[in-house]
């Protein structure tokens, strides 16, 4: 990230004292801070609901984020920073007279010619409309057509089709869709990036990505955290809603997607887009045998016990909400035809990863059927999260007599690149916001093609009880089920340790 125009220099967050403003906003920020990619005069406006003195705010931000304050040095400096130009305010939609009245508190805090806001909404879905009436009093304030107000909206965006559309219509009732910035921090990842310049920079992997080489290719996001104080949120949400209408999606939309005509964000969107009206929807008489929900029960992870999910603060007695999902979606396209993807992600699972895995088909004649095959085929890893790379799994010759083969890993990981952590995905995009580039936000439509694919799902598993809320000891990698539904393709899941080439060195499973 290198220094480009500002065009905010201040952030507004809705949301201020959440688990998302704590842990990531604030901290992307600080570490903006602190590679002097901020303004000099950068002020954040925290928010909550309750009346709070800035002075209470930043040592509840300090006590809960203190394990940050010790491991990440850069937040830690960028925060020093930057810790005079915090404020909180009260800004609460439920009191009388109070859009105005926060628009009359924000303005006294500012420093005079404030440039313009960007603001945030970090709100849980429910509450986004009622916060929506906040910001409406600052929609039209600024008269430069190159740095308007902007608005940021966290995922998930609605909590179903209809909900989609209603917030997409609130929002373009203030804000143009120029000022509205969809985020989903799945696309501020670098090697999320790289799908993109992976397939499209390259001339050897567009040929062969397509149905005539590939037999399956699966995504797989395991966490090995719960869902720690955020039962409330997650309890409403579930999994579904919570990462795979979002994130997955549209790593999906990246990996599956024509080429673009450029890099521009309208011609971006178009071919993601298109991926994801194509998704196959189930019938519903499919939905249970293409998709499996579960959730967490007692278990071991890392050594430790852990408790199950209905045993979780703040979760309802008999909560039927899933926190493993999986399924088989197919694209209905030229490209795609016949070729099954499979998605799975869970809480609590033993480790936490993020990756791509495409499995190509067999040669077409195999000559070497009467040595000893190992029976897998090539496979191309795109790994997210962590030890961020590439791996392409490839069978040789073993070395010495004979015509035995073995199976070696041919891998790039971006650690080699510098000793430089990769920035987070939060900081590259709170600073395309601030700079004013939207190309990896996402668009309305992106959202309903997702819903619409979605939906029936929801619908199923709320209403029709012969689809089965499977159980999940925490520290497995899922139901059974979950296995079952891939159990046709020769390979099955891949199931990685933390480091890419999952040789066991570093493995810390
Ligand atoms: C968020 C979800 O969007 O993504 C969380 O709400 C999840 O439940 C998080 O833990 C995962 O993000 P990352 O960047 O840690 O993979």
């Amino acid at each position: 990230m290198t220094g480009k125009h500002f065009c905010a220099a201040s952030i507004v967050i809705f949301g201020g004292t959440g688990d998302l403003a704590g842990r990531k906003l604030i901290p992307a920020l600080c570490r903006l801070n602190n590679a002097g990619l901020l303004a000099y005069d950068f002020h954040i406006f925290a928010t909550g609901r309750s009346d709070m003195s800035t002075g209470a705010f930043i040592e509840h931000f300090m006590n809960h984020e203190a394990d940050l304050f010790k491991k990440d040095k850069r937040f830690a400096e960028g925060f020093a920073g930057l810790r005079q130009r915090i404020r909180y305010l009260r800004a609460n939609p439920g009191m009388q007279n109070e859009p105005e009245d926060f628009r009359r508190r924000l303005q006294a805090e500012e420093p005079e010619a404030a440039p313009a806001r960007l603001f945030y909404l970090a709100v849980p879905p429910t509450s986004m409309e009622s916060f929506i009436s906040l910001v409406r009093p600052f929609s039209a304030a600024r008269t430069d057509q190159n740095c308007p107000e902007r608005l940021l909206v966290e995922k998930p965006f609605g909590h179903n089709l209809a909900s989609a559309r209603e917030l997409n219509a609130r929002l373009l009732e203030s804000f143009s869709e120029d000022q509205i910035l969809r985020i989903d921090h799945y696309l501020g990842k670098e090697a999320v990036q790289n799908i993109l310049f992976m397939r499209f920079a390259n001339l050897f992997f567009e040929p062969v990505w397509n149905h005539r080489y590939i037999s399956n290719i699966q995504i797989s996001f395991g966490e090995e955290i719960g869902i720690g104080g955020r039962a409330g949120y997650f309890d409403q949400t579930g999994i579904l809603r919570d990462v795979v209408q979002n994130h997955l999606l549209q790593v999906l939309g990246m990996i599956a997607m024509e080429p673009p005509l450029s890099h521009r964000p309208e011609d971006l969107h178009l071919e993601k887009n298109k991926v994801l009206k194509a998704i196959r929807k189930y019938r519903p008489e499919e939905i249970g045998a293409e998709t499996v929900r579960a959730q967490y029960l007692p278990g071991m992870l890392k050594g430790e016990m852990v408790k199950g999910y209905s045993e979780e603060n703040g979760v309802m007695v008999n909560s039927s909400t899933e926190t493993f999902a999986a399924c088989r979606l197919f694209i209905d396209n030229w490209r795609w035809g016949g070729v099954p993807f499979y998605i799975r992600t869970g809480k609590l699972l033993p480790t936490k990863v993020t990756e791509a895995v495409i499995t190509y088909k067999s040669t077409p004649h195999y000559l070497f059927k009467d040595t000893e095959h190992l029976g897998r085929n090539n496979q191309l890893i795109m790994r997210i999260q962590p030890d961020e790379g590439l791996l392409l799994k490839v069978d040789i010759k073993e070395p010495g007599s004979g015509f035995k083969l073995t199976n070696v890993n041919l891998d790039f990981h971006y650690s080699e690149l510098s000793d430089e952590p990769i920035a987070e995905a939060y900081e590259r995009l709170l600073y395309d916001c601030l700079t004013g580039d939207s190309t990896l936000f996402t668009r309305a439509d992106a959202a309903e093609a997702a819903w619409k694919f979605l939906e029936p799902v929801q619908k199923a598993w709320k209403n029709n009880p012969k689809i089965k809320m499977y159980g999940y000891p925490a520290g497995t990698w899922g139901p059974e089920n979950a296995d079952a539904l891939i159990e046709g393709e020769c390979t099955g899941w891949r199931y990685p340790c933390k480091n890419l080439s999952n040789d066991g060195i570093f493995c810390e499973l």
